[in-house]
Formats: C-alpha cells, sequence, structure tokens
C-alpha cells in the first residue's frame, strides 16, 4: 500500500475524525433503495467510534451543480445511518456553516455529525481551496472512505487532505485497494474480464489497458452493438456509437495480437422499444431492421459461462442488458450466476453489475463486490486515484 496510512495508524482518540465517505446511493421519491454504500462504511466508522473519535462525515448525492436542491438532501443518509449505527447522526444545515461548526464542536461521544450534501457548495466539485480550508476548520483527522468518489479531484477528496497532516484511507478504502491492486498488478491466470453497458466510449482505457493484461475479454451490453456493428454486421434500431466502430476494430485486432479471446454475442434479446413486454431471442445475423438488441441471448450466456468458469481471476463491470427491466435482465442474471459459482478470485464493481449480484442474492459469493464504479475502472486502468495521491504523498499547507 506505500505510505498510505489507514485508520488504524492514526491518533484519533478524543478528536474530530472527518471521514469522507460515499454515501451516493440510489434513491426512490427519497427513499434508498439499495444502502449498499451507507453499509460498505459502517466497519471504519465503528472502528472510530469504538476508540472514542468525533465522527464528522461528508459525502456528495447526485449532481445538484452548486445548487440546493431539497431532493439530493442527506437527510435519508443520515437516518439509514442511525439505525445500522444505533446512533444519533446530527444533519448539519449546510456543509460550512457557523450551525455546522457548533454541532461538530458540541459533538459528545458516540455522537456522529452529518454534513449536508458536498455538492450543494460550487466549491467542492472545483476543487476549490477556500472551501477546504472551510471543511478543515471540522477536522483534526482526516480519513478517506469514499472508494466510489476516489476518481474525482474534488474540494473534499483533493484539496482538503493536504490541509490535514494526520490522513490516512478507511478500512473500506483498504479492501478496495487491496482487492483491486491484485487484479492490477498480480492477477493469477487465467484472468477473464467481462464489460458491459452502454458505451465503449466511456471504456476505452479500461478497455486498452485489460488487453494488455486479460486471458479473455467479454463484452455485453449496447457496448457490443458497437463490436458487431464493426464486424459488418447489421443491428437495427441498437443503440451503438457510429464513430466508434474504427476503434472497435482496433480492439478486436489487438486482441489478436495478442492472443486474448475476445468474446462476442452469439445471440441477442431484441425487441421493438425498450418498453416492450417481451423479446425475442435472434442471432447476431437475424437482428430485424425495426428492432433494437436489449440482452444478450441464451445461447451467449452459456458461451460466457464456460469463459468464465476457468477464470482463477474475474472482474466484472456494466450489464449485459437493459437489465432494470425484467424481459432484458437474463444475460446480467446469467453472468452473475456464473460468477459466483467460479473458484477463482472473482471481484464485481459498477452500479447495474452489483445490483444484478444484489438481486441474485450472489454478493456474499464474490471475494470482492466494488462500491466504485469509475473508480474501479480508472484504478484498474492503472490510474493513481486523486483520493489516494491526496492522501499518500501531498505536502501539508
Ligand atoms: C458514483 O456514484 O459513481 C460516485 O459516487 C461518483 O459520483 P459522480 O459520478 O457523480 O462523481
Amino acid at each position: 500500500m506505500g505510505s498510505l496510512r489507514s485508520i488504524e495508524d492514526l491518533a484519533i482518540e478524543g478528536r474530530r475524525v472527518f471521514v469522507r465517505v460515499d454515501f451516493n446511493v440510489p434513491l426512490d421519491d427519497g427513499r434508498i433503495t439499495d444502502d449498499s454504500r451507507i453499509r460498505a462504511a459502517l466497519p471504519t466508522l465503528r472502528h472510530a467510534l469504538e476508540r472514542g473519535a468525533h465522527l464528522v462525515l461528508a459525502s456528495h448525492a447526485g449532481r445538484p451543480k452548486g445548487e440546493r436542491k431539497p431532493s439530493l438532501s442527506l437527510e435519508p443518509m443520515g437516518a439509514r445511518l442511525a439505525e445500522l449505527l444505533d446512533a444519533e447522526v446530527l444533519l448539519t444545515d449546510d456543509c460550512v456553516s457557523e450551525a455546522a461548526g457548533k454541532i461538530v464542536g458540541d459533538l459528545r461521544d458516540g455522537q456522529v455529525a452529518l454534513l449536508e450534501n458536498l455538492r450543494f457548495n460550487v466549491g467542492e466539485e472545483k476543487n476549490d481551496e477556500g472551501f477546504a480550508r472551510e471543511l478543515a476548520k471540522l477536522a483534526d483527522v482526516y480519513v478517506n472512505d469514499a472508494f466510489g468518489a476516489a476518481h474525482r479531484a474534488h474540494a473534499s477528496v483533493a484539496a482538503l487532505p493536504q490541509l490535514i497532516s494526520e490522513r490516512g484511507i478507511g478500512l473500506l478504502m483498504k479492501a478496495e485497494v487491496q482487492s483491486l491492486q491484485r487484479l492490477r498488478e498480480d492477477a493469477p491466470r487465467p484472468f477473464v474480464a467481462i464489460l458491459g453497458g452502454a458505451k465503449v466510449s466511456d471504456k476505452i482505457g479500461v478497455l486498452e489497458a485489460l488487453l494488455e493484461r486479460v486471458d479473455a475479454l467479454l463484452i455485453g451490453g449496447a457496448m457490443a452493438n458497437t463490436f458487431l456493428a464493426a464486424k459488418g454486421l447489421s443491428m437495427g434500431k441498437s443503440l451503438l456509437e457510429e464513430d466508434k466502430l474504427a476503434l472497435a476494430r482496433t480492439l478486436m485486432q489487438r486482441a489478436d495480437e495478442r492472443g486474448v479471446d475476445l468474446l462476442l454475442p452469439k445471440d441477442l434479446v431484441v425487441a421493438d422499444a425498450i418498453d416492450a413486454e417481451r423479446g425475442q431471442v435472434v442471432e447476431i445475423s437475424q437482428v430485424p431492421g425495426d428492432a433494437m438488441a436489449l440482452d444478450i441471448g441464451p445461447a451467449t450466456v452459456d458461451a460466457y459461462r464456460d469463459a468464465i468458469m476457468p477464470a482463477r481471476a474475474l472482474f466484472w463491470n456494466g450489464p449485459m442488458g437493459l437489465f432494470e427491466r425484467e424481459p432484458f435482465s437474463r444475460g446480467s442474471i446469467g453472468v452473475a450466476q456464473a460468477g459466483a459459482e467460479c473458484p477463482g478470485f472473482t471481484v464485481v464493481g459498477g452500479g447495474d453489475s452489483v445490483a444484478a449480484v444484489n438481486q441474485a442474492q450472489l454478493a456474499a459469493r464474490y471475494d470482492h463486490v466494488s462500491t466504485g464504479g469509475g473508480a474501479s475502472l480508472e484504478y484498474l486502468e492503472g490510474k493513481e486515484l486523486p483520493g489516494l495521491s491526496a492522501v499518500r504523498s501531498a505536502e501539508v499547507g
């Protein structure tokens, strides 16, 4: 872990410990639909409370762009955290304000302060030094446990820790880095990666990096449509990126040169619209002109399972289809099942693929379920994440 210190090594007893968490959880009309990110922070928070720290938690939620949007308040997250910790969680009116300073200053043992959504302040996403200095007034010790946001060079992630000499990472961040570092630097072979989701353009960096390291790369989701179109297949009305066809061809050629097995769907579930009640399974060469591909088909699930089972290291990011709609969820569930049965070191990351694993109640059968989507991809790609570098090596200001 290099020069990274973890919360276990920091002097936190009786001090104000600012923990950057990622409580950016999915909400439906103010109700939390998946609290995994809050649960994932509990080991760090319990550790701090047991050692008598005064906990000051901060997170973003959504993308309010500096505006105060009541629908993106951290109020439901605070309420859920209070239940999970069985402790009082005091939500401040703003992340930096006189009242917030007073709540933090008056914290009693066992109480937790949760600062209101960091992104209600325009300084957060700008990595504004002045905003970071305001936050620093609330902290003696800084801990970053927000792996999901570690790829964002925002004030609470990048500028703030540079102002606090006693700093480190939380237990969640430590577990995330250890698992992903194993895949990045020392993955047992065969190493198989599964990438899905909508766009090739979102994943160019990680596609290129993985092609240097994996033995097989399985592609699904609308991303696969771009690869199939690049092979000359007619994809009807399917979502695809016309301007990435040449890139897809280059990636396929690179896979070929490096002896990487790049697997694409053999069959697809198609329908005439995303709200269709059911889909129809077709061979990839038979996509009707007025239909769109919305999931991988059963023959593809079988082929992907055959590729997944011998893996000694497996990484999966991105759904195989329009997973949130039941008629188009079978590809993602099938891959989730195969990953769970794979005896190798298995890691899944990214909102929808993790949701598929959770929905199928398979999370416990993976070695690591990452709370980061973009962050896990950037880390695997070989990038140093701002959330790690700021804690590791920055000068104290
Ligand atoms: C996420 O959900 O991926 C993280 O919380 C980061 O959120 P962002 O993409 O809005 O920066």
